[in-house]
């Protein structure tokens, strides 16, 4: 069933629904009600504080406690939702996922969470979307029954600018939840070429009825990419009965006021290949596709918002595979564009699939080039599975970390040491060599690596290795599986694009 989501200004403690959502900071002085949740503190007056204390309410982040209101709301139930020391948006947005899978039986909810900003109501939508997200294509959902009406209690609810955070935060969560949606698929349901129809569809669905913003999108085939020259692919796609894919997405809005392109990594499973990986490293690596689902659904959701940015994106798909047909340590490729490179770890993958497309971005002449890939273990060392490493030409990397704190996205800035390229540079046989074995650093090797193929341009690259798949439980608005990472930095960056063009 679906869900209906409106914007309200009403007294959450007056709003006749199945449950209440208020949010519990924590202060000095112990737990207490945050904006928003006035009206239900008045309603239970002095007894607040006593039921709060005796239910070990403490405000903490994540925490939900559930209590009956006894008919002192118009709703039965009354959930609160713990913020932490601060309401801030991510706080909120956290909060709110939480809450989303506090509601087991309700059947509507009013959220009372803080939202006296536009950026504060995106994040109740966002984190509620979010947070409630399951993926049950293949198995029977449980007996829960989710919320079908969802309230978004809002003073200024009759604000342009309200309405407009509260309707664009539907489209960046349904672009998330559409990443996980895909990042969750069995890989062998999910083969480059299942991969490039669901893009297909997606596009389709996106781009239907009057008024649909002009986005085009393109599948290249094993054929087409033979014409283009992606050795990359094609020399990763060698070892699957599936073969590779290429999808291209353009969005082209009439005032475009900078061209940005998007390349993000889609191999459906890497089992390392030849260089084949530890079954216990194996076992999440369908994964590895989650670069190409967050442009794919970035695309289309900066699309669906209308901003006046051109987007090109290239997504190359290819399934890391063992066959008698697949590429051997030692092989040389030839990239798009010419350069040759020795492969020396087939395992070492994504960067090869990724050369060719982020050749192709660069052929598009765009003003930014930004690629996201589950690249390194090497960044999951280093930053961990909630942070995701940023390389790249300075500026550009400034700006994807400020889209990152916008988004309440956590990304850190990791360097491109010089002696890298020397590395890169020092094949016997070809241009280029793709891996060399020392274990050091190995997440920025293939920065430097990829830069090889970025001609110059301003360009960031996101390994999301650690952040993309959630292996643990669900927290704050983040579900088990695949999160959706970086759609809505990238969201966010074409946002800060758009503003600085309207500056100029
Ligand atoms: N897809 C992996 C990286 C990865 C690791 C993604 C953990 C998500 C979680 C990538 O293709 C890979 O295998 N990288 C190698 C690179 C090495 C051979 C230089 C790695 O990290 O070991
Ligand atoms: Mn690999
Ligand atoms: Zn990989």
């Amino acid at each position: 069933m679906s869900t209906n989501y409106a914007l309200r200004n009403a007294s959450p403690a007056k709003t006749r629904t199945d449950a209440v959502v208020v949010g519990v900071v924590m202060t000095d002085k112990g737990p207490v009600l945050a904006e928003g949740g006035a009206d239900v503190a008045a309603a239970y007056g002095r007894k607040l504080r006593p039921l709060m204390s005796s239910l070990g309410v403490t405000g903490k982040a994540g925490e939900t406690t559930r209590l009956p209101t006894s008919g002192l709301l118009n709703a039965p139930l009354l959930v609160l939702v713990g913020l932490g020391e601060q309401a801030d948006l991510v706080a909120v947005r956290r909060a709110a996922g939480a809450a989303a899978r506090a509601l087991p039986n309700a059947s509507s909810v009013a959220l009372a969470l803080p939202a006296t900003d536009a950026g504060l109501v995106a994040a109740v939508v966002q984190g509620y979307v979010l947070g409630g997200y399951t993926f049950t294509r293949y198995r029977k959902p449980s007996p829960d029954t989710r919320p079908t009406d969802v309230v978004v209690l809002c003073a200024q609810a009759k604000a342009a600018e309200m309405l407009e955070a509260f309707d664009q935060a539907q489209v960046v969560a349904a672009a998330v939840a559409g990443t996980r949606d895909w990042v969750n698929e069995p890989p062998g349901s999910f083969t480059p070429g299942d991969f490039a129809d669901a893009a297909l569809a997606a596009h389709q669905a996106a781009t239907k009825g009057r008024g649909a913003p002009p986005v085009t999108c393109e599948v290249f085939d094993e054929e087409r990419l033979v014409e283009l020259g992606c050795g990359g692919i094609l020399g990763v796609g060698l070892g699957s009965a599936a073969g590779p894919r290429l999808v291209k997405l353009s969005y082209t809005p009439p005032e475009a006021v900078l061209h940005l392109a998007l390349v993000g990594k889609g191999i459906t499973f890497d089992s390392g290949g030849l260089t084949i990986k530890p079954s216990s490293s194996m076992n999440t690596m369908k994964c590895d596709m989650a670069g190409a689902a967050a442009v794919i659904q970035a695309t289309l959701a900066i699309a669906k918002l209308g901003l006046p940015v051109r987007v090109t994106a290239f997504a190359p798909m290819a399934e890391n595979m063992v066959s008698g047909s697949a590429m051997r340590p030692g092989d040389v490729l030839t990239i798009r564009g010419g350069k040759t490179v020795e492969v020396l770890n087939t395992d070492a993958e994504g960067r090869l699939v990724l050369a060719d497309a982020l050749v192709l971005a660069t052929e598009e002449e765009p003003d930014l080039l930004v690629d996201v890939a589950t690249l390194t273990g090497h960044m999951v060392l280093a930053l961990g599975e909630r942070v995701a490493g940023v390389l790249g030409t300075d500026t550009l990397v400034e700006q994807v970390l400020a889209a990152g704190v916008r988004a309440g996205e956590a990304l850190w800035p990791m360097p491109i040491p010089e002696e890298m390229t020397e590395r890169i540079r020092s094949s016997k046989v070809a241009d280029l060599s793709q891996h060399d074995w020392v274990r050091w650093g190995g997440g920025l090797y293939a920065a430097a690596f990829l830069r090889e193929f970025t001609a110059d341009l301003p360009w960031a690259h996101l390994d999301i290795a650690g952040t993309a798949f959630n292996s643990g439980a669900a927290w704050g608005d983040c579900t088990s599986g695949g999160t959706g990472f970086a759609v809505t930095t990238l969201v966010e960056l074409a946002r800060e694009c758009a503003a600085e063009g309207d500056a100029d």
